[in-house]
């Protein structure tokens, strides 16, 4: 990759020579040199500098290869050594984990082979969680995120569990083999509506999931299949609580009566 003067660049945590993984932040007129998975973690657009212009949507990825980015806040750069490495061995750098190893005991299922890499933290970002998931036109309620990111692993022929319960909004990057994000009725894998079928390079379009009272968020039943051996990208918007001391001052009296 060629930075601009202004641009910071730095391997993210979970980089690997399984996988290179990069954060660039304040990016201008930047390069990207060599095939590689390009991840818009932010909420605006951001414009491929091409003839025919177009944008790398908000919380979304595409697939470039020498090409330049005008300008972004922050862009994660993905590029596996082959598209038909080996890839399990990834699990056994520093910091990856078997997901029954970070949960309470009992709470994941050893049985299922799902890793997680290290994470790493991104930035912070302001926006309207009803406006990015869809619900309104406009951004009527900004509020604070901070942003982090890690890598999944699992074999192929792996079901990584059907789950509803998340306190922040995720967003997911194929970014080797063949998986699905897939969404049910109940926790019974025959209950499946909806399979959303994912290449490297591709994130599902949509957060999974819609606004709940007071931060919280509500998501259908969904879980992660792996076709072959996948690894995928996680971006996690965690929800900043507000300080009461940031409130103007009706506000604080209001909540005294
Ligand atoms: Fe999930």
């Amino acid at each position: 990759m060629t930075a601009t003067p202004s641009a910071i660049e730095r391997p993210l945590n979970f980089s690997s020579p399984y996988l290179r993984a990069d954060l660039v932040r304040d990016a201008v007129d930047y390069t990207v040199e060599g095939r590689t998975i390009v991840v818009n973690p932010g909420v605006t657009p951001v414009t491929i500098a091409e003839e025919f212009r177009k944008t790398i949507p908000p919380l979304s990825s595409t697939v470039l290869a020498d090409t330049r980015i005008e300008k972004a806040d922050a862009l994660l750069l993905l590029r596996p050594a082959a598209e038909d490495a080996e890839m399990a061995g990834i699990v056994e750098q520093d910091g990856w984990s078997h997901l029954a190893d970070l949960l309470d005991p009992g709470e994941f299922s050893r049985e299922t082979p799902l890793h997680r890499s290290p994470r790493d933290e991104i930035n912070t970002v302001l926006f309207d969680p009803a406006y990015v998931l869809g619900e309104r036109e406009t951004q009527l309620d900004q509020r604070e995120f901070n942003v982090s990111a890690n890598l999944w692993f699992a074999p192929a022929g792996t079901d990584c569990f059907i789950h509803n319960k998340h306190d922040f909004i995720e967003v997911h990057t194929q970014v080797h083999g063949l998986g699905r994000m897939q969404r049910f009725r109940n926790q019974d894998q025959a209950s499946l509506y909806q399979d959303v079928l994912m290449s490297p390079g591709y994130t599902t379009p949509d957060p999974f999931c819609a606004t709940g009272p007071q931060c919280s968020y509500h998501y259908p039943m969904h879980q992660y299949r792996a076709d072959t051996d996948c690894i995928w990208l996680a971006i996690e918007y965690h929800p900043v609580p507000r300080a009461l001391r940031t409130l103007p001052l009706p506000t604080l009296l209001e909540n005294r009566s």
